[in-house]
């Protein structure tokens, strides 16, 4: 259990966050946090202190800082929402536990098991809050879903198509997204997602089949898989080199449940039945990170080390098919050994 008065965060006062990495998802993420009465986002961390002044300013918020640990470093700040490229969670998050700071990490946690394990057991170590940010867990309609599947409201499910796609190909060769040095590729990016919709509704799969295309500096650009389980197969894919539909349909054999685009963030669902078909619309508040800085306020209150909805086995789960996919795919980062 978390310690209250050690991490200085009393009952009445609001959970005070604060953001490390000040790129695209922070600007998001920021907006959102705004809309949860319960949160203030109170220090902001970029490695350019102009950079962090400016956020700052933006978002009205009080203290900037140009170096991460600095932020760390400030007494009041009760959680950190670390948004950084892929390769830098792991030692951020480390630093971060060890200033005994809560955490929210971006997706993914660490880019291979090992990476997440290390994670996770520091924040054991530590008794801290650690949730890896996999906000479609926490998306209204992919948690009705899930509870409409579990509840078999649409019989035994036979197959699962997702996909993520979108053309990224004119991107800087040189950001996160098409750079190997920063684990960029599809896979870890985006093919996350649709792995991350079979996971929750059909669990770990007994087989996984994959195959990878790769661009010319090695980055993996398409990844088509197809998990295996004893009386269901999920296909999945995930690319830049072109957009795609972004639906997720889940087949049962009594009938069929469909989220529409853009299904890891969905504003609805429908299901099918005896050749009928009703809508369901479910509009998230904000862009939808409001759900998972809900559930991180909502454990960090109730004293909680991480959360029933997306826990450390959850994410370790997640990264170890991911690792099975790049296996079967020959996707190797040029830091790993
Ligand atoms: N949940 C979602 O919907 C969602 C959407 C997009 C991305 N993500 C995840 O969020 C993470 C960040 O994505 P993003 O699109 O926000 O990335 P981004 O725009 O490239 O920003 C990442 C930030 O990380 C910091 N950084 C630290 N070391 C860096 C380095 N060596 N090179 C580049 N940046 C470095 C920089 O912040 P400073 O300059 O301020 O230090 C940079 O602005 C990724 O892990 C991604 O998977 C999640």
């Amino acid at each position: 259990m978390i310690n209250f008065d050690k991490m200085n965060c009393k009952m009445g006062q609001k959970i005070r966050w604060g953001i490390i990495g000040l790129g695209n998802i922070a600007h998001h993420f920021v907006k959102d946090l705004a809309m949860v009465n319960d949160a203030e986002i109170i220090a902001v961390a970029s490695r350019n202190i102009v950079k962090a002044n400016e956020f700052a300013a933006q978002y009205g918020v009080k203290q900037s800082f140009g170096s991460y640990e600095s932020l760390l470093q400030c007494e009041e700040v009760d959680v950190v929402y670390i948004a950084t490229p892929h390769t830098f969670h792991v030692s951020i998050a480390l630093m971060a536990m060890n200033y005994k700071k809560n955490v929210l990490c971006e997706k993914p946690l660490g880019v291979n098991t090992d990476e997440v394990e290390r994670v996770i057991a520091c924040a054991r170590e530590n008794k801290v809050f650690l949730m890896e940010a996999l906000w479609s867990r926490f998306n209204p309609a992919v948690q009705k879903v899930k509870q409409l599947v579990d509840a078999k409201e649409i019989g035994d499910i036979a197959f699962v198509h997702a996909d993520f796609a979108f053309y990224a190909m004119d991107r800087d060769l040189k950001g996160r997204v098409l750079n190997p040095e920063l684990a960029g590729g599809s896979l870890l990016d985006i093919g996350i997602y649709p792995a991350f919709l079979a996971y929750i509704l059909l669990g770990v799969p007994e087989k996984v089949l994959s195959t990878s295309s790769f661009y010319e500096n090695g980055v993996e650009v398409q990844t088509s898989m197809i998990f295996k389980y004893p009386r269901a197969q999920a296909v999945l894919y995930s690319g830049f080199t072109s957009k795609s539909s972004m639906k997720a349909e889940i087949y049962g054999d009594k009938g069929v449940v469909c989220i529409q685009p853009r299904w890891h963030e969905a504003q609805g669902y429908s299901v099918e039945k005896n050749n009928e078909i009703e809508n369901f619309p479910m509009p998230t508040e904000g862009r939808g990170y409001y759900y998972e800085i809900m559930e991180v306020n909502d454990c960090i209150r109730q004293g909680k080390l991480q959360s029933d909805l997306w826990s450390h086995q959850n994410s370790l789960d997640l990264i170890g098919i991911l690792d099975l996919v790049r296996r079967q795919s020959g996707i190797v980062f040029p830091f790993e050994p």
